[in-house]
């Protein structure tokens, strides 16, 4: 049986200097070949909502879909560590709320979830979280869930002080429990700093090479979203154009009736 990424490896990856790799996944299948190629973490991120739903933002997805996907990713998921993004208002508003949600997700297959933002009450719900056996990564940094209190698609961490103050709130989660951070659209230098600092490994997304992993969204990877295109993003694949390809081809062998051959009939 193969030996699951568990945060004990994420942390072993952080001690002995090795990066590691993150991209999200909302079906099985994607799920199955990302863990095939070795990726340590699939992260059912609420991008989701974007990308896979064709939501304006993150805001609009709840409970019911993230256990749908979750389900899905963790039966593909033999190897990787499964994180689930929790969604908005899901952990917002009392902590036994917040614990019932994000054990539904560890019922659904996550071995861990993922919670944005940082504030007193934050705290309290990853401290109770790691107790009950949930456990949690943190996200710093642009936060998608807070983009109408940040005004917009905005690099955090740009100066000394704002660096200092991401630090601070990082080794605060680190205090509470979280077993990594992603750090969202930070510069490079800032994140080096952040990530020198802490004890946890970081994540990078969009946060420079010196986080000690990266991670980005899949249907960016492969090139199948085109709405827009991170900055940061890099596309490994034309998915756009092949999904394009094979269904104008089925379209014209349908219409011209070289579709199905007798190879492909009972
Ligand atoms: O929702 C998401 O996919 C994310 C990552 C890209 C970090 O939060």
């Amino acid at each position: 049986m193969t030996k699951r990424v568990t945060v004990k490896t994420i942390q072993k990856f952080k001690d002995e200097n090795e990066k590691f790799s993150v991209l999200t996944a909302y079906d099985y299948s994607t799920a199955k070949y990302l863990d095939e190629a070795g990726i340590d973490i699939i992260l059912i991120g609420d991008s989701l909502a974007m990308v896979a739903l064709g939501y304006e933002t993150t805001h609009s997805i709840g409970m019911n879909e993230m256990s749908i996907f979750t389900k899905a990713v963790a039966k593909g998921a033999e190897r990787a560590m499964v994180v689930t993004d929790m969604p908005f208002l899901s952990y917002h508003t009392d902590i036994p709320t917040a614990v019932k949600n994000c054990g539904e997700m560890v019922k659904c297959g996550a071995n861990a979830v993922k919670i944005e933002g940082f504030s007193e009450y934050i705290l309290n719900v990853i401290k109770r979280l790691v107790e009950t056996g949930i456990p949690v990564m943190g996200h710093l940094g642009f936060t998608p869930q807070f983009i109408n209190t940040l005004g917009g698609y905005k690099i955090q961490g740009k100066t000394k002080d704002t660096a200092e103050e991401i630090l601070r709130q990082a080794k605060e989660l680190e205090k509470a429990g979280v077993f990594s951070i992603v750090l969202e659209m930070v510069p490079q230098d800032s994140a080096k700093y952040i990530t020198q600092n802490l004890t946890v490994p970081t994540i990078s997304c969009g946060a420079g090479k010196y986080c000690d992993a990266q991670v980005l969204v899949s249907d960016d990877v492969f090139g199948k979203f085109s709405d827009f295109k991170p900055k940061f993003a890099r596309k490994y694949g034309d998915m756009k154009s092949l999904i394009y390809n094979c269904a104008k081809q089925f379209n014209d062998d349908v219409k011209s009736g070289k579709f199905p051959s007798d190879d492909e009939i009972f």
